[in-house]
């Protein structure tokens, strides 16, 4: 019950976009708002936008869902073993498994919480990550007309707050501290607290000071470049560099022949894997 309450203020992204028409059409288009949608054929859901790679779900009767074994893969455009598998059969879950792990992958790939119904069908309340996942349920801010105080706004929170906010999904800074596996790259709150940028910059570095929040992920180094000039205006390197910041200070780590992510762990890095910065 108190579940139905509370998905009933979650109002979605087509009623905020009727004042914030320009945040909710770009948002429309980010990973985002695309991290999870119904699937064709083969399956009942598609999982990721496809910025790194889409997995399909399936239910396989009242009690079970079934990841499907062979996921799609942006980087080397083809289909694969799904991360974590070791077989082509799929793995089982258990809708109501103690760890609630499928559950848990609607939890952070759609908004205002999932319900299970008739049948044991999942039903998330609103596909994807949308409005409400970061700026909480908005009922009552869209009954006022809009207005500043019945609404979250991440903007005012500390450099600390907005990482720990993003980490509810992307994990959170302490969390699989386990730095020798290259799959734990992904979590970028995790690694980003350990950067001497993080830690000595007095609170002012966040996942903001570089990713728009309403946007698909930017992929312009120069940009990218810029906020580490807002800081290292003049760097005085002892070793001849070409190339850009990113490639050297934050590499690609690649976590299987298919993938791969930012270290966002700032540093200097040696040749060889690229986990952890030297020293
Ligand atoms: C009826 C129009 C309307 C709707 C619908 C609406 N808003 Fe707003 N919103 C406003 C107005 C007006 C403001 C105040 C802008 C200002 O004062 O600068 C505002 C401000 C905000 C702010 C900033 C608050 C602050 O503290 O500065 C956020 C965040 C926000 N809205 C998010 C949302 C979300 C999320 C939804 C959907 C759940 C939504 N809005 C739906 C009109 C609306
Ligand atoms: C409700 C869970 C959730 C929250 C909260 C969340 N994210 Fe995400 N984020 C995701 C998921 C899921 C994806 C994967 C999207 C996909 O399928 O490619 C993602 C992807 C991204 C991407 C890549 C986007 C793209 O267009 O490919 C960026 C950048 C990002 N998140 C930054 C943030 C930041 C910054 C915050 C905090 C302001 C945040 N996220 C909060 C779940 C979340
Ligand atoms: C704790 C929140 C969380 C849970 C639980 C979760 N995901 Fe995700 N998922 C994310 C975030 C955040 C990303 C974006 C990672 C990135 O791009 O760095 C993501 C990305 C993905 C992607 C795109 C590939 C990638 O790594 O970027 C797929 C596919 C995916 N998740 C499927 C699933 C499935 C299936 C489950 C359940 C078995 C699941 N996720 C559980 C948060 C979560
Ligand atoms: C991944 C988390 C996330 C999602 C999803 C998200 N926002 Fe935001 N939003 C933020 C953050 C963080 C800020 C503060 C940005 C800043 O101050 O730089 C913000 C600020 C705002 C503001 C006030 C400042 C401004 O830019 O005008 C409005 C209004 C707003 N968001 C509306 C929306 C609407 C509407 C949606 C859905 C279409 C949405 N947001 C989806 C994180 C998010
Ligand atoms: C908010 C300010 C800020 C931003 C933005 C920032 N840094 Fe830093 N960075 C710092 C501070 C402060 C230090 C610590 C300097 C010291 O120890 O005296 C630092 C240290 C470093 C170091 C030395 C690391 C070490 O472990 O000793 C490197 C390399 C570096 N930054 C590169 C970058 C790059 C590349 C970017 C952009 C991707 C960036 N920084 C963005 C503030 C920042
Ligand atoms: C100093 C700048 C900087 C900060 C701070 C930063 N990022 Fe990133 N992020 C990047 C860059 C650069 C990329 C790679 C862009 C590309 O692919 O060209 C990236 C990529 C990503 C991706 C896509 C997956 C990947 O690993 O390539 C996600 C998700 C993401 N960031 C989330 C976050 C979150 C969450 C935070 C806050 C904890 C954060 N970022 C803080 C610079 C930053
Ligand atoms: C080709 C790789 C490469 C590129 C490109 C590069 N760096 Fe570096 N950077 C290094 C190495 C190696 C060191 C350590 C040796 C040294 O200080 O020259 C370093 C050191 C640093 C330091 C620490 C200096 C100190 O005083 O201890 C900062 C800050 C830094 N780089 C920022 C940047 C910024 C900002 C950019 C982009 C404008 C950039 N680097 C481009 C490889 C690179």
């Amino acid at each position: 019950m108190a579940a139905c309450l509370l998905a009933q203020q979650y109002v979605g992204a087509g009623a905020c976009g009727r004042c914030h028409n320009s945040i909710a059409s770009s948002q429309e288009k980010s990973g985002h708002a695309r991290a999870l949608a119904p699937a064709d054929a083969r399956a009942d859901w598609e999982f990721g936008s496809g910025t790194h790679a889409k997995t399909w779900v399936k239910q396989l009767d009242e009690k079970h869902y079934l990841e499907l074994p062979q996921s799609w893969f942006r980087q080397t455009n083809r289909m694969g073993l799904t991360p974590g598998h070791t077989t082509q059969d799929g793995v089982r879950y258990r809708v109501f498994d103690p760890g609630a792990q499928i559950l848990r992958c609607f939890s952070c790939h759609s908004t205002g919480g999932p319900a299970v119904r008739e049948g044991g069908k999942i039903h998330p309340h609103e596909n994807g990550v949308r409005c409400e996942s970061c700026h909480g349920p908005g009922a009552a801010h869209v009954k006022a007309g809009g207005g500043k105080y019945n609404i979250e706004n991440p903007g005012q929170y500390q450099a600390t707050a907005i990482n720990e906010q993003c980490g509810n999904c992307h994990r959170q800074p302490g969390a699989d501290a386990r730095w020798d596996d290259p799959w734990n790259v992904r979590h970028q709150p995790v690694y980003l607290a350990e950067s001497a940028c993080f830690l000595k910059s007095g609170g002012k570095l966040s996942c903001l000071s570089c990713h728009q929040p309403h946007q698909a992920l930017s992929r312009d180094r120069g940009a990218y470049a810029a906020v580490c000039a807002s800081c290292h205006a003049q760097v005085q390197h002892r070793v001849k560099v070409s190339g850009d910041c990113i490639g050297c200070h934050m590499p690609a780590v690649a976590a299987s022949p298919d993938l791969s992510f930012t270290n966002h762990w700032i540093g200097i890095y040696s040749a060889g894997p690229k986990l952890r910065p030297r020293q």
